[in-house]
């Protein structure tokens, strides 16, 4: 028998990285544009396309222009599309997220005559229809929960009827996916997909999008709803309960910095993995490319083979255009 030091100089994982192409023999991860979500904001009305400044090289965007761009996406590989609406007014009660001829729904008729294949996904929350900013009623100073459930249903129903192919409630009102599951079940829509934001976290990287959506809360902040980054089994537990309540696709949002919980959602449930690289993650990256830093395709796919080793299925990205044009360059 060999003692284990005469065996150990013979052991040499390097051989396993001596080149390119045996690097990718043995490569453990892959992904494909198609498993890339394109994040979209639309604005009312016709022809208008105005710049987000934390956000550079992302609009927002009137309809007819975004069904431009889901076509050139469509042609990179991206099949899925994520949207927020913008409504020309707020009020009190979010109104605008539950017209049936609101921003949302007209966008979806438009994209889906163009692009039937276009998997389309609608945000439902009312943050960016409110005029205090928050992702529910207020009453008496607080987010009411049960209000608003019924409100996030009408929502959820308005972008199914318009041909939404998944709803994707955030507004972390607890027993959201239920009461969605039932008002569709109710109306006898049965093949719209949940997708929910289960693991949702009170997180400073939401800055940018609030920008763009002007749903910038007028005060306090949303950790009485969305999650305390110190709790990771709290996740996972938001997660079960929202599988119980029939939920087809799960999320966890921010994605850079909750890998882990990524990784835990996957080993622990058999269910399609969303993982949401937010706004804040967008502008970090972009703003040190710019500033010439860091090397930006380099970073990018890094940051998108961590989160699918880490076990998302889905990755949103507002960058999902150049992660698929590198990918077809590679
Ligand atoms: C709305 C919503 C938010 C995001 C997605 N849906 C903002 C928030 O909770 O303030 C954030 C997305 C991003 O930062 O890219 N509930
Ligand atoms: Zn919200």
């Amino acid at each position: 028998m060999k003692e284990e030091s005469d065996i150990f100089p013979y052991i040499r994982e390097r051989r396993l990285r001596s080149s390119k192409n045996i690097r990718e023999l043995v490569a453990e991860t892959s992904f494909k544009a198609s498993n890339l979500m394109l994040p979209i904001f639309i604005i009312s009305g016709e022809g208008k396309s105005q710049e987000i400044q934390s956000m550079p090289e992302i609009r927002r965007e009137t309809s007819d222009i975004a069904v431009d761009n889901v076509g050139k996406a469509l042609d990179l590989g991206i099949k899925s599309f994520l949207l927020f609406g913008i409504p020309d007014a707020k009020d009190e009660l979010g109104t605008g997220a539950y017209d049936k001829n609101g921003v949302i729904p007209l966008a979806i008729r438009i994209i889906k005559k163009e692009y039937p294949e276009a998997v389309i996904a609608a945000d439902v929350c009312l943050c960016e229809y409110t005029i205090h900013g928050h992702c529910g009623i207020v009453k008496g100073g607080i987010i009411d929960n049960d209000t608003t459930l019924p409100l996030l249903s009408e929502a959820a129903l308005a972008y199914a009827r318009a041909g939404a192919d998944i709803v994707a409630p955030s507004s972390m009102m607890d027993g959201q996916v239920k009461a969605i599951r039932i008002a569709l079940n109710e109306a006898g829509i049965n093949d719209t997909l949940i997708m929910s934001y289960s693991s949702k976290f009170a997180s400073a990287l939401y800055g940018p999008f609030r920008e763009a959506a002007g749903s910038r809360p007028t005060f306090g902040d949303r950790k009485t709803y969305q999650m305390d980054y110190r709790n990771g089994r709290q996740a996972i537990r938001e997660i079960e309960l929202d599988l119980r309540e029939g939920a087809d696709v799960v999320m966890v949002k921010p994605a850079m910095f909750y890998m882990d919980l990524i990784s835990k959602a996957k080993d622990r449930f058999n269910i399609p993995i969303a993982a949401y690289s937010v706004s804040g993650e967008y502008s970090m990256i972009k703003g040190a490319a710019f500033n010439g830093w860091i090397n930006e395709n380099d970073v990018l796919m890094e940051l998108v083979y961590s989160i699918k080793r880490a076990g998302a299925d889905i990755i949103i990205t507002y960058y999902s255009e150049k992660i698929a044009e590198i990918l077809r360059s590679k």
